[in-house]
Parts: structure tokens; sequence; C-alpha cells
């Protein structure tokens, strides 16, 4: 028996399972009967929770791969892909998805489109419409509950979009280029707004860019990825304090950590330097 003066830190307080986690990740997609596509290549990446990781990496280097991979829509051809310690075999309903068109029926309100996974899903449409409401209005769309999504903008379909993955309280949002679509003068709004919710939800989020700015703005870490098939080839911490706000952007800090993430892409001719501005 252990004495009760030893430590039992440890034993007593074991490390919570990352909130997500590739180990020694491979995928090849098989597209004849002998020939395949090697997309990516031994990701070793652990999300722990409430951490938001942002991807930026070439086209064709197995982004979007890598979060097929996490919502459980691809199995990896080697190593594991695992949510809480559990591999994903499946989608699942505590992991949503954010696509970089926002899909929205259009004969539905936008309080219909948004509350639908909750109505899907059986639950409380009371509260749903109440949460609904909340975050509807937190993320500017107030006045707008009922209006249709051809009615909405590009940028306030994303906001939407946004409120709708955050309905059923996801532990993981998965955002594959959201607002790839969007104005510039639209998407650091929509960057402003999505780093105030994501702070405020506790969620932990991956999110695939192309913007360098975007992607150390919201992140805790940034993930740099060589071209295919996609490996990681640096992990930048980026420590700036929290809340994130306009004042972040005009940190020389900030300028810093988005010069060492464009780094990767300023050799001249290479595949990198193609992909980012
Ligand atoms: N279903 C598929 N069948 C065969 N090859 C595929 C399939 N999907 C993707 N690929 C290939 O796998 C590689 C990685 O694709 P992926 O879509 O993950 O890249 P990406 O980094 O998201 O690119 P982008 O930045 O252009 O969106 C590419 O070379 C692509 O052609
Ligand atoms: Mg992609």
């Amino acid at each position: 028996m252990q004495s009760p003066l030893e430590p039992t830190g440890l034993a007593l307080d074991p490390k919570p399972p990352a909130a997500l986690v590739f180990h020694d990740v491979d995928h090849e997609y098989y597209v004849r009967r002998s020939a395949t596509v090697r997309a990516l290549a031994g990701i070793e990446l652990a999300l722990a929770t409430g951490e938001f990781v942002s991807v930026v990496g070439p086209s064709g280097c197995g982004k979007t791969t890598l979060l097929r991979l996490a919502v459980g829509l691809l199995r990896p051809s080697r190593g594991t892909v695992s949510i809480g310690g559990e591999p994903v075999r499946s989608p699942r309903r505590d992991v949503s998805f954010i696509f970089q068109d926002a899909v929205m029926l259009p004969w539905f309100s936008v309080m219909e489109n948004v509350t639908l996974p909750i109505r899907i899903a059986g639950g409380d449409m009371a509260m749903a419409r109440l949460r609904a409401g909340e975050l509807l209005d937190r993320v500017g769309l107030t006045g707008f509950h009922n209006a249709t999504p051809m009615q909405l903008s590009g940028g306030m379909r994303q906001r939407a979009a946004i409120v709708r993955a955050l309905m059923t309280r996801p532990r993981i949002l998965l955002m594959d280029e959201p607002f790839g679509a969007l104005d510039a003068l639209t998407r650091e709004q929509m960057n402003l707004d999505l780093a105030s919710i994501a702070e405020a939800s506790g969620c932990t989020v991956l999110l695939i860019t192309h913007g360098i700015s975007e992607a150390v703005f919201l992140a805790n870490r940034v993930v740099v990825m060589t071209p295919r098939p996609g490996r990681i080839a640096e992990m930048i911490d980026i420590p700036l304090p929290r809340p994130r706000n306009r004042r972040t952007l005009a940190a020389p800090e900030f300028a810093a950590l988005c010069d060492r993430v464009r780094e990767h892409f300023q050799h001249p001719g290479s595949e990198m330097a193609s992909a980012y501005e």
C-alpha cells in the first residue's frame, strides 16, 4: 500500500486525454485499381481541450483530408485519429463542421436553419430557439432571425453557419476555409467575432485557412504543412494574450508571428511560395 506521505499527485490527478489527437497518421486515396495519392504522411498533432489550432499549407497538401479524418468521414491508412481518447470511427454528435460555403435551406428562416440540428436530434425546441436567439444576436444577426438565407449577405450566412455549428454545444469545431469567400473587411470582422465566440464557448477548434494573419490572430498554435504529402513543417506557438481584439492586430508581436509563419512561404519558386499572400 502507498504511504500517505508519498507524492500521489500524478496518480490522483491524471492528465485528461487530449480533445483531438492525430497519431502517426498517413492517408492515401485510391484513385484507380493500383494508383494511390498520398495526401498525408506522419501527422502527429494533439489539440488540448479548449485549444484553438490553425493549419496553413499549400493547396493540395491534405488540409481538408485532415478534417475529413477528424470528422470520421475517412479512416486513416495508417495511425490513429482519436477524440477524448476514443478512436474516431464515424461522424460524432459532439463534433461540428463548417465548410467554405455555408449551405442553408433556402425555404427556411435563419432561425429554422440554425435550430435544425436540434430538431433532427429531437431536442427541446423552445430551449433551442432561446439559445439560437442569443447566439444570433451575439454574431450581429439581431433583426434577421426570421429572414430567409437569400436575404443575407455571404458574411451573414457564414455567421449563421457558426451559430448552427454551435447549437449542439460541440466539444470540437472543425472549420475548412470558412471565410475564404468573404471580402477583407468582412473577414476581419468575422475573425474578431470568431475569437470572442470561441473564447466564450470553450470549444476545441481546428481551423484550416489560407490567411496567415487570420491563422495567427485566432490560434494558440499554428501548424504549417509541407506540400503533398502533407507533413508538419513547423508548429508555432502563439502566446498573444486573450481576449484577442483590434489591439492584438496592431501589436508588434502579432506582426512578428505572422512574419514567422510567412517565412515558410517565401522561398522564390517553391511550391510553398505560391500558396500564400
Ligand atoms: N476523394 C479523393 N480521391 C483522390 N484524391 C483525392 C481525393 N480528395 C483529395 N485528393 C487528393 O489528395 C490531396 C490532398 O487533398 P486535400 O483536399 O486534402 O488538399 P487541401 O490541402 O485541402 O487543398 P486546398 O487548399 O486546395 O483545399 C490532393 O492532391 C487531392 O488531389
Ligand atoms: Mg481543402
